[in-house]
């Protein structure tokens, strides 16, 4: 842990050279500051309280580049409105939706959020959103087929999508049926979001969301992880990029007339970005995607390494299960050396990364190495969710209901009957 502050640290040493009036001021403070959190306690909550001091330092940096110079901007954007919009399955939401509560919704309580989902046995874990700070509107559904015509055959291709082109249109219906949820909550309301946010259930936060991701003009996305395209794991934009980057199923036809084809997610996504004049910018975000799927070790070119979420990281949204590490320091740079760039390659420089091996189910014990890495309080859902009887899950979905002011769901019953026996 030590070398990891240093490594934050020392880069930073050269920029005393440039200092201003206003940041020798600052300077005292962020000394004491960054003591107080190297004496403090045990080495995992040295490496969480490394955020704060990384936020203090990129934020104060005369010359860095900021999306705005004045440093009230997290204060403009806690004035704005904003929606977060959460899609995709709940399968281990127990581990990844207490981060996201903590990690967004509570930084930005201004915020409202959405959450579009498909029904399965999973889905009684969405009990747990009860306690975020404004939920705007849920919509949980049986899952339907979608048409398939010959746009779409032309447009995606099957390759890599384990269930193939009816796969991507379920997972464009999830993401842009989010927009049309926003689009109805704003004219019902009569105002109009300043910002989106646009993230899935599966991920797993490990540090706050920073103002500094919300740029005007320009649609935010993690760097890596870009299968050929551009990493399609988090979107952040105004109101007129997001409204493009969301629309991933109505602009399929479009991609089709411009002579678009054979494009996986990641690629359509850059096409839709690209022909609608959306500017993109990358940035390395903290969470990584929590998978089950069981991955070669050591990846070959086109593999996909595995992340263990106890990486330092920011993991740009990189696949990541609870592991004993197997590979960190150099063994991580031989392997990422051998991934194809453009393809599942994520940054791993000052030791973000460290890699799991991946040939297999969860490790026996995955759950302790989780609750430490974690700490007590947002291991308590997880265990909470481990143990949840039928009545729990009842009495916590009407608590969320009423918080709701959209709700489009099967019967309570029904969705915790699916995923708990009654008991
Ligand atoms: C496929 O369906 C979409 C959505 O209904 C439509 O916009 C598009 O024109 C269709 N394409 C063809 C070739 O029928
Ligand atoms: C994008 O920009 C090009 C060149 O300026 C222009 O021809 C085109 O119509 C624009 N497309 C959209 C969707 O705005």
């Amino acid at each position: 842990m030590l070398t990891s502050q240093r490594k934050f640290v020392m880069p930073y040493t050269k920029w005393v050279f440039y200092l201003d009036s206003r940041f020798i001021r600052l300077l005292i403070p962020l000394v004491l500051f960054f003591m107080f959190f190297s004496l403090n306690s045990s080495p995992l909550s040295a490496f969480t309280s490394l955020y704060p001091v990384r936020q203090f330092l990129f934020n104060n940096l005369p010359f860095h580049t900021r999306t705005k110079n004045d440093p009230g901007w997290k204060d403009e954007l806690l004035r704005s409105k904003m929606a977060v919009c959460l899609v995709g399955g709940a399968r281990r939401f127990e581990i990844t939706g207490p981060s996201i509560i903590q990690m967004i919704l509570k930084q930005y309580p201004n915020s409202d959020l959405f959450l579009h989902s498909p029904l399965d046995s999973d889905a009684f874990k969405f009990s747990l959103l009860k306690s975020a700070p404004n939920i705007a509107a849920v919509r949980i559904f049986h899952p339907q087929p979608l048409l398939e015509n010959e746009s779409y055959a032309r447009v995606l291709t099957a390759h890599n999508s384990p269930n193939g082109i009816q796969g991507l249109l379920q997972y464009f219906n999830l993401v842009e049926g989010c927009l049309r949820m926003i689009k109805s909550h704003e004219q019902k309301n009569q105002f109009t979001y300043e910002w989106i946010l646009r993230t899935r259930v599966d991920g797993y936060w490990n540090a706050p969301l920073g103002p500094e991701n919300f740029i005007r003009g320009k649609y935010l996305v993690p760097p890596g992880s870009s299968y050929g395209g551009l990493n399609d794991r988090l979107g952040i934009g105004d109101h007129r990029t997001s409204k493009v980057a969301l629309s991933r199923l109505s602009l399929v036809p479009y991609l089709d007339s411009v002579g678009f084809a054979a494009l996986n997610s990641e690629s359509a996504f850059k096409a839709q970005l690209t022909t609608q004049n959306v500017t993109y910018i990358t940035k390395r975000l903290p969470f990584c995607v929590v998978s089950d799927r069981k991955y070669d070790f050591p990846p070959g070119r086109f593999g996909v390494p595995v992340a263990a979420l106890s990486s330092p990281g920011p993991l740009s949204g990189a696949k990541c299960r609870p592991c004993k590490p197997v590979c960190q320091g150099m063994c991580v740079e031989n392997v990422m050396e051998s991934v194809e760039k453009s393809w599942s390659w994520t940054e791993w420089e000052d030791g973000a990364l460290e890699l799991c091996d991946a040939h297999d189910d969860w490790e026996n014990g995955w759950e302790k190495i989780f609750d430490r890495v974690v700490g007590k309080k947002l291991a308590k859902a997880r265990k909470m969710i481990h143990s949840m009887k039928m009545k729990d899950c009842v009495k916590d979905f009407n608590e969320l209901r009423k918080r709701t002011a959209h709700w489009s769901a099967p019967p309570v019953d029904e969705i915790c009957s699916l995923g708990l026996s009654r008991i």
